[in-house]
């Protein structure tokens, strides 16, 4: 079956994914207009969906609503997805139908503007193993155009009782926090304007009726490919419609696209899921998996990373010490962080030197690395390459590199500007130290962090100063894929101080993320859930640290640290030297639990549960369970897994004991979690 149809007659096209459809359609002025969005339909059904409406009901009410990009000509009133000024000042965009091209599962609409030479394609792309559609917005001009914004795609849901909008909010340390609330009548924006997808916000939304529970309830989905700042504006009208607008930048950015120039958006992809916000989140973790990472069926390595243990005082001695305790647990890959390289021994200075401090490294990096490949680990280097201290060689030399505006001060964050990317002389030197650095060094892993925001975002003596919001990124993601391509072996992980910049463009070239600097156990649980709504869990890197925690105080045993961690890549993070030979050898156990369990969590199916989560791979079940603060002794109700053969029997395989599947999922596991911070950890296996 094609995945893409076009019926000449009506003006409609169909998309298919495996278990939806979706129908776009011409208005009788060519707008394109979204006809349908859900359930898989035939084409008999196809032609029998209504035509779409021209007007609303009265004069003063805008077109009927469902613009695949809503445009500011005509009777249009909502958040524009597409604004430009044209020279003389005329605006907006009256749709003229230019014809269309199908490719496999690509469908290029094209439409040019009735008074100006503008041409606008709409993108749309479906697979055969994926749920997900694809939208993405390219225009070309023949004459200078102011562009005031340029989303990617617009898109609505059917009339619904009511709107529930799910989204993350959140702040360094809190990032991901789901937030489940009725979409009020009126205009929702969700944005960043820190030049970062940002621990604030997270560029992804869902919509549900308002019914919609982790297993049942329609809810419509959507994700923006995008690592800069961004916008999505949510309307809900009074006569009861919803539909949002999305793309890079933020408002009151311009940019000027000129003649013969190409202006293509990033991707903002939706799914639309029948049952529940658990199959919405495993359509976006399949989609991830196969057509987002550029190593989705690698294993994730077990890392250990020293910054919670040594902060900014690394060297040589300390980290061959924890290197040699790391394998001991059984770590694979050893990562050092910051302030090896340069005059940095703080925050304060250093960064933009990218040579290895000879202090701490009297002999270079060469003797650690050879020390953690003895010890049968891979080598791993952190790296800021967007960002320099005022007090290093390079400002001194090149302060114009920063982003700035003439006469204004520079704000200083974590004592730091951003470099400006943008500027192909700053993105070339850094792509060069960076491919000298993993030529001359035999690192297989870069943990690229990002520790502060956009200000003063300026170029002097750049006619067009708001591009750089944009080109600083592309130019990251430039570098990221020539170093990837240059270093077949070499991985790197996403930072921006935590998980500050977890999209969907940075995950289509790295293969993990730092999700946040909070590594405490008991805040992890709400941190992880809501990054599990969007993102799988082979990317959701999650250290075991120390006890009390650094950052929160609060003590927790190590196996419910450990079983915390296990729900996504695993790594260690602790001062390993003050834990004691029987906690090493505990954490020597649980790694060697998470080695084998790892395909399972890393390549499996997620199901989220009351109070653990899920993960089904094959024929094999893995189940981690956490209870926090015990409270009242009131029992807890009994864990019941999802997604199981009813009529299959499944063994578990530490205690050998046979349960039947309809039994587990209606009476639950036989766990006994008592206490403060209990957990468990539960391997089945169909029988
Ligand atoms: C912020 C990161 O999130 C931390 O893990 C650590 O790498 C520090 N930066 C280092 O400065």
């Amino acid at each position: 079956m094609r995945s893409v149809t076009f019926d000449a007659s009506s003006r409609r096209w169909l998309l298919r994914t495996p278990a939806t459809s979706y129908v776009v359609a011409l208005a009788d002025d060519d707008a394109p207009r979204c006809l349908h969005w859900g359930p898989v339909l035939t084409a008999e059904q196809v032609a029998a969906l209504p035509a779409p409406a021209a007007f609303g009901a009265s004069s003063f009410d805008s077109t009927a609503g469902e613009e695949e990009l809503a445009t500011e000509a005509g009777a249009r009133f909502e958040t524009p997805s597409l604004q430009v000024v044209f020279p003389g000042g005329d605006r907006g965009i009256e749709w003229r139908y230019e014809g269309h091209d199908i490719d496999g599962g690509h469908l290029t609409l094209r439409f040019s503007d009735r008074r100006q030479p503008f041409l606008i394609e709409l993108h749309y792309r479906v697979h055969e193993d994926s749920d997900v559609i694809e939208r993405w917005t390219a225009l070309r001009s023949q004459v200078p155009v102011s562009v005031l914004r340029c989303d990617s795609a617009a898109w609505s849901v059917p009339m619904l009782g009511g709107y529930r909008l799910s989204h993350v909010t959140g702040g360094w340390s809190s990032e991901h926090a789901l937030s489940r609330t009725e979409l009020v009548v009126g205009e929702t924006t969700l944005t960043s304007r820190r030049g970062l997808s940002s621990h604030h916000a997270n560029p992804w939304l869902m919509i549900d009726g308002g019914d919609a529970g982790e297993r049942h309830g329609e809810v419509w989905s959507c994700a923006l490919a995008w690592s800069g700042s961004w916008r999505v504006t949510l309307t809900r009208t009074p006569s009861g419609r919803a539909s949002w607008t999305g793309g890079f930048g933020h408002e009151g950015l311009t940019w000027r696209l000129e003649p013969g120039e190409e202006w293509v958006t990033p991707v903002f992809a939706g799914v639309y899921a029948p049952d529940g916000y658990g199959e919405a989140s495993r359509r976006w973790h399949d989609h991830v998996a196969r057509h987002v990472l550029p190593e989705p069926d690698e294993l994730r390595p077990v890392v250990y990373n020293a910054w919670e243990a040594v902060g900014f005082d690394v060297n040589e001695a300390n980290q061959k010490d924890l290197a040699r305790l790391a394998a001991r647990a059984g770590v694979e890959l050893f990562v050092m962080d910051d302030a090896w390289f340069g005059g940095r021994t703080g925050d304060g200075a250093g960064l933009g030197d990218w040579w290895v401090n000879e202090d701490r490294f009297p002999d270079g990096l060469n003797p650690l690395i050879e020390e953690v490949h003895r010890l049968g680990m891979r080598f791993g280097l952190w790296v800021e390459p967007e960002m320099v201290n005022p007090d290093s060689d390079l400002y001194r030399a090149k302060p114009d590199w920063v982003l700035h505006m003439p006469g204004r001060a520079r704000t200083l964050l974590r004592n730091q500007l951003v470099l400006n990317f943008a500027r192909p002389d700053v993105a070339d030197w850094a792509h060069k130290w960076l491919h000298r650095l993993v030529s001359e060094h035999a690192v297989d892993f870069l943990k690229w962090d990002f520790n502060r925001a956009f200000t003063e975002a300026g170029r002097p003596g750049e006619p067009d100063q708001d591009r750089l919001w944009i080109d600083h990124v592309r130019a990251v993601y430039s570098i990221m894929d020539r170093l990837r391509a240059d270093h077949p072996h070499l991985r790197i992980e996403a930072c921006a101080g935590g998980g500050g910049r977890t999209d969907l463009g940075i995950l289509a070239r790295t293969d993990q993320v730092w999700t946040s600097d909070n590594t405490d156990a008991h805040d992890r649980i709400a941190i992880q859930r809501g990054f599990s709504q969007i993102y799988p869990a082979r990317v959701m890197a999650a250290w075991v640290t120390d006890s009390p925690n650094p950052l929160t105080g609060r003590s927790v045993p190590l196996r419910f640290r450990f079983h915390v961690a296990m729900a996504g890549a695993l790594g260690l993070g602790g001062d390993l030297t003050r834990w004691s030979e029987a906690e090493l050898s505990e954490a020597a156990e649980l790694v060697a639990v998470y080695q084998d369990i790892r395909p399972v969590v890393q390549l499996g199916r997620l199901w989220r549960l009351p109070y653990g989560v899920q993960y089904v791979h094959g024929d094999r079940i893995v189940v981690l369970a956490w209870h926090g603060p015990a409270a009242f002794g009131t029992p807890l109700p009994p864990l019941r897994p999802a997604g199981l053969d009813p009529l299959a029997r499944y063994r578990d395989e530490d205690t050998g004991a046979v349960h039947h599947g309809a039994l587990l999922m209606s009476r639950g596991l036989p766990l006994d979690l008592r206490g403060d911070y209990a957990s468990a950890l539960v391997r089945l296996r169909a029988c």
